[in-house]
């Protein structure tokens, strides 16, 4: 029986996974793309990994636009979404439409929280499987994927206050999938495990992405390094790490890595990384300012606890944002 696959953002994180769920026998993977349509239906994804080599990733289908990928009649295994999660912007689960049916399990892979919720309300009924990975790859142009080092993935079926050994099921499969595509820190959690796994990632994200920016954009090792930032970070962090087992009414694994963990292993690493929000920032580009800061202070909010560091850098950031784009869109006029 093959399984088919069909990428929604097919942009760095998108084009990367499919490139590695194409190599299983069983699959068919196709792509919706956007900007990168002409290059990648004429080409394919050339994509470099210091991990997997240099290689060629033509998809099944390249499709122009989800109407394409309807007209094509597939009945979708997975729909794995790995656009921007931009809910200030659009609402992305609307390209869905017309897409997920019976026993399609749609595959989330975007950072921050509460990006389950427009699929969950668009398509109540559907398998929806929640995934956070630590990858680090850019499209340097359209349809070329450079992946820079290693790679993890934990995926999780998102059930939130309600149990399905489809949707269990369903993403073991997945994970098994990505696993014979020789992504072998794929693993299988479970919701309540994989939505600890997201609180952590914002503890990171939420730090070091807003603050890049607000210092004038400082590289995370810089930031590390300056004792008044170490402190700042630290308590970002902190704030984070003792909001989260309040939120979800469990305490975090001790194998999560603490503030001080984190920080001296970016103290050590000299490389220059720039966090993605920088980079957007640098390019004009929107933010993932919600998902990353706005959802996590409004989900604790609503358990009555408030994250004032978070806060803070929410309020600042939004509207430099703001300030921004008016003036970018006046002198447009
Ligand atoms: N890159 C990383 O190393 C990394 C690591 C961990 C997590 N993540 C997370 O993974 C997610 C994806 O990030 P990314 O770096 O892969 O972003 P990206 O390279 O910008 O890819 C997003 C892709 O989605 C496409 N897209 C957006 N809206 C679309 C639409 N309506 N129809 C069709 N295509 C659409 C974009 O097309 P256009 O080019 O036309 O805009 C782009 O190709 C984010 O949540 C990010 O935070 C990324
Ligand atoms: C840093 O400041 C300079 C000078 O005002 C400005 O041109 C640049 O865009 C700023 N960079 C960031 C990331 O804010
Ligand atoms: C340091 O950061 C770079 C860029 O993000 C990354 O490729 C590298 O793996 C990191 N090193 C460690 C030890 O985390």
């Amino acid at each position: 029986m093959t399984i088919n696959i069909l990428i929604v953002g097919a942009g760095a994180v998108g084009a990367f996974y499919a490139s590695r769920l194409a190599l299983v026998s069983s699959t068919q993977v196709s792509v919706i793309c956007r900007s990168n349509y002409k290059a990648v239906k004429a080409n394919g994804f050339a994509i470099t990994s210091p991990k997997y080599g240099s290689y060629t990733f033509t998809p099944y289908h390249t499709f122009a636009n989800p109407r394409q990928a309807i007209d094509s009649k597939i009945k979708w295994d997975y729909i794995v979404v790995s656009t921007k999660a931009l809910p200030d912007v659009s609402d992305d689960s609307e390209i869905l439409e017309g897409l997920v049916g019976e026993g399609t399990a749609i595959v989330l892979v975007q950072n921050g929280l509460g990006v389950e919720e427009p699929y969950l309300k668009r398509f109540p009924s559907a398998i929806i499987l929640s995934a956070v990975t630590i990858v680090s790859a850019a499209q340097t142009e359209h349809g070329v994927i450079k992946h820079n080092r290693w790679t993890r993935i934990s995926v999780g079926p998102y059930l939130p206050g309600s149990t399905s050994w489809v949707a269990i099921e369903s993403n073991k499969r997945f994970v098994q999938l990505l696993q014979a595509g020789e992504i072998k820190d794929a693993e299988d959690y479970s919701h309540s495990k994989l939505q600890m796994v997201r609180w952590h990632k914002i503890c990171i994200n939420g730090a070091f992405n807003p603050s890049a920016v607000l210092s004038n954009g400082t590289t995370n090792n810089a930031m590390s390094m300056d004792p008044e930032l170490y402190i700042h970070l630290k308590g970002v962090m902190d704030e984070v790490l003792e909001t989260a087992p309040k939120v979800l009414g469990t305490p975090l694994p001790k194998e999560f890595a603490t503030s001080e963990a984190i920080l001296k292993s970016t103290q050590k690493n000299t490389s220059g990384s720039k966090p993605s929000m920088l980079l957007d920032w640098e390019q004009g580009k929107h933010m993932e300012l919600e998902v990353i800061l706005g959802n996590p202070i409004r989900i604790a909010r609503e358990k009555g606890l408030e994250m004032p560091r978070l806060q803070t850098l929410y309020a600042l950031l939004r509207k430099a944002q703001e300030n921004r784009d008016r003036a970018k869109s006046q002198s447009h006029l």
